[in-house]
C-alpha cells in the first residue's frame, strides 16, 4: 500500500453498543448530527479489534457493512490488520456525489495500489490516474457507444442459445457457471471478432485466472499485505498464457490488410489515435484487452445469475416479466428482432432492481491526496474514502424496504445518479455499463422466452442465496441454483 493513513487519522469508537436499533432510527440519528460542526479526523468505526474487522470483512463484507450502517450510521471507518490501513465508507448520496465529483487529482482511484495492477497491467484504464487515465478512457469509449453496440446483439442472442442447448431440464443446475460461459463468449467475440472462434487457449487462460478461491485462503490473503507485483504460481502461469495469445494476435493483426474495415473492439483500438495522433502501444493494447476481458464478463454473468436468483423467489415478478416478454415476442414474431434490444419497461426495472439490491462490485475506493470535506467530516490527505455501492443502493432514506426485491420501484422513474451506483460514478464510471445492461436484457429475454425457472426442492437456500466473495465480486453462494422446464 503506497499511501499509509497519516498518524493524525484516528477513529472514535462505535457510537452505541446497544442492541441493533432499527435502520431508519440509526440513519435518522446520524442525519440529526449533520447540523453539528464539521469534524476533523475519521468517522467512528466498530469496536472489534482490527484483526476481527479484517477477518469479517474478508469473509462476509456485506454483513459487516449492514451491521456498521445499522449501528454507526451512513459513514464509518473499518480498520485493517496488521497494516492499520483504514477505509472510510460513505453511503449518503450527497457524500457519494462529493467523492465521485471531486477533482481527479484530489481523489484518484486506489486501483493502482491494489493487486488489480499486477494482473491488468500498469497501462490499464482501471489502474491509471490523472491525464493518462483520461487518455486511455477516451481511446476506449467509442466502441461502447450506442450505435456500435447494436452490432453485438446477434452475438449475445446466439451465444445464449448455443449454451442453453446443453442445459438440463427438470433437474437443478448452477446458473452462474453457464452465464459466465455465455458472457465470456460474448466479450471474446466483441473484442476479437470472428478470430474468437479459434481462441481456445485464450478461453482456457481466462478460466484459469478466475478459479474460485477457498474462503480460508481469502482470509489469509486479507491478512497479508497485497502484492502489487505480477502474480506468480498457477495464476501467474495462466496470465503468461493469456499474454502470449494476445501478443500473437496483435502481431497477426498488424499484418492483415483489412484492419480498417473491421469493427471488433481490438481493431478499433488498434486504429484509435489520441489527441497527439499517437496510436496505442502493444503493451497498452494488452493491458486494455485483459482489462476488458476480465472486467467485462464475470460482472455481467453474475448480475444475470442474481436476476434469476431473485426472480425464482418472487413468482409474481417472474410472471409479470414473462408476460412482457411474450407480448413483445407476439408483436415481433420471433422474439429476437428489432422490438426487443432495449427490453420492455418491466425488464428494465428488473435489471435496475437486481443491480441495486445485489450489486456485484460492493465498493470502489479513492485515495485522498489533499483533505476533503465529505459530509460531517474533513477527511485528511491519505484517507481511503469508499463509496459503499452495496450500502448506498440500500440506503433506507432513499428506498422503502431497501432489502426487498421490488422492480416496481423503478417503473415510474429510473434510478438516480448518486443513490443507484452499481457502475460507480464520475469520471471512472464503468465504461461497459450500457453494454452490460444490454447483455443482461438479451440473455434474460432469450432464456426466459424458452425456459421457465423454478427453485430446486432442497430446503437450503429457499429464502435466497447469500453473497459469497469471489475475487472482487459478490456472487450467489450456491451459484444461483435453478431448475428449468421448457415453456409451452
Ligand atoms: C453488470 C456488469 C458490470 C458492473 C456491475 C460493473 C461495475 C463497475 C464498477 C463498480 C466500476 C468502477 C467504477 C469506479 O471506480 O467508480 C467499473 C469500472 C470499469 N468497468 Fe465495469 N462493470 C460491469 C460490466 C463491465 C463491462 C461489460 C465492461 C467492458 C466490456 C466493463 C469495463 C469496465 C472498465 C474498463 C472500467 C474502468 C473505468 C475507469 O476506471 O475509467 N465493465 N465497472
Amino acid at each position: 500500500m503506497a499511501t499509509a493513513p497519516p498518524a493524525t487519522a484516528t477513529t472514535t469508537d462505535e457510537r452505541s453498543s446497544a442492541p441493533d436499533a432499527p435502520a431508519d432510527a440509526a440513519v435518522g440519528a446520524h442525519l440529526g448530527a449533520a447540523s453539528a460542526a464539521v469534524r476533523a479526523g475519521l468517522p467512528p468505526g466498530p469496536r472489534a479489534p482490527s484483526f476481527a474487522q479484517t477477518l469479517a470483512w474478508a469473509l462476509a463484507p456485506t454483513w459487516v457493512m449492514r451491521r456498521c450502517a445499522r449501528r454507526i450510521g451512513e459513514t464509518f471507518t473499518i480498520t485493517f490488520w496488521p497494516s492499520g490501513m483504514k477505509l472510510v465508507l460513505v453511503s449518503a448520496p450527497e457524500d457519494v456525489k462529493t467523492v465521485f465529483t471531486a477533482p481527479a487529482e484530489i481523489a484518484p482511484s486506489a486501483a493502482g495500489n491494489s493487486p488489480v495492477r499486477g494482473v491488468m497491467g500498469e497501462s490499464s484504464v482501471i489502474v491509471l490516474t490523472g491525464p493518462e487515465h483520461m487518455r486511455q478512457r477516451k481511446l476506449l469509449l467509442p466502441p461502447f457507444h450506442g450505435e456500435r453496440m447494436r452490432e453485438y446483439e446477434q452475438t449475445i442472442v446466439q451465444a445464449t442459445r448455443a449454451d442453453m442447448a446443453s442445459w438440463p431440464r427438470g433437474e437443478p443446475m448452477r446458473l452462474q457457471e453457464r452465464t459466465r460461459a455465455i458472457t465470456l463468449e460474448v466479450i471474446l467475440r466483441a473484442v476479437f471478432g470472428v478470430e474468437a472462434e479459434r481462441m481456445d487457449p485464450l478461453r482456457r487462460a481466462i478460466s484459469g485466472l478466475l478459479e474460485p478461491v477457498h474462503p480460508l485462503r481469502l482470509a489469509l490473503l486479507a491478512l497479508s499485505r497485497p502484492s502489487l507485483e505480477r502474480p506468480t504460481g498457477a495464476f501467474g502461469e495462466a496470465l503468461d498464457e493469456l499474454d502470449a495469445v494476445i501478443y500473437d494476435e496483435l502481431a497477426r493483426r498488424r499484418e492483415q490488410p483489412d484492419l480498417a474495415e473491421r469493427t471488433d473492439i481490438l481493431s478499433l483500438l488498434m486504429q484509435a489515435r489520441d489527441e497527439q495522433g499517437e496510436a496505442m502501444t502493444d503493451v497498452e493494447l494488452r493491458d486494455e484487452l485483459v482489462t476488458l476481458l476480465l472486467a467485462g464478463h464475470e460482472t455481467t454473468a453474475t448480475s444475470v445469475a442474481w436476476a434469476i436468483e431473485r426472480l425464482v423467489r418472487h413468482p409474481d415478478k417472474l410472471a409479470r416479466l414473462l408476460d412482457e416478454i411474450d407480448a413483445a415476442a407476439g408483436t415481433n414474431g420471433n422474439g429476437d428482432g428489432e422490438a426487443g434490444a432495449e427490453g420492455g419497461r418491466y425488464m428494465t426495472a428488473v435489471i435496475n432492481e437486481t443491480l441495486r439490491v445485489r450489486p456485484v462490485v460492493p465498493i470502489t475506493v479513492r485515495i485522498l491526496q489533499d483533505e476533503l470535506q465529505v459530509g460531517d467530516y474533513t477527511l485528511p490527505a491519505g484517507t481511503r474514502v469508499t463509496p459503499a455501492i452495496y450500502l448506498t443502493n440500500r440506503n433506507p432514506r432513499i428506498y422503502e424496504a431497501p432489502a426487498e426485491f421490488r422492480p416496481e420501484r423503478f417503473l415510474e422513474s429510473g434510478p438516480e445518479t448518486f443513490s443507484w451506483i452499481p457502475f460507480g460514478g464520475g469520471i471512472r464510471r464503468c465504461i461497459g455499463a450500457a453494454f452490460a445492461q444490454l447483455e443482461m436484457k438479451l440473455i434474460l429475454r432469450t432464456v426466459l422466452g424458452e425456459l421457465h425457472p423454478s427453485l430446486p426442492r432442497a430446503r437450503r437456500w429457499r429464502r435466497g442465496e447469500w453473497n459469497r466473495r469471489r475475487a472482487i465480486t459478490l456472487v450467489p453462494a450456491a451459484g444461483a441454483r435453478v431448475v428449468w422446464t421448457t415453456r409451452e
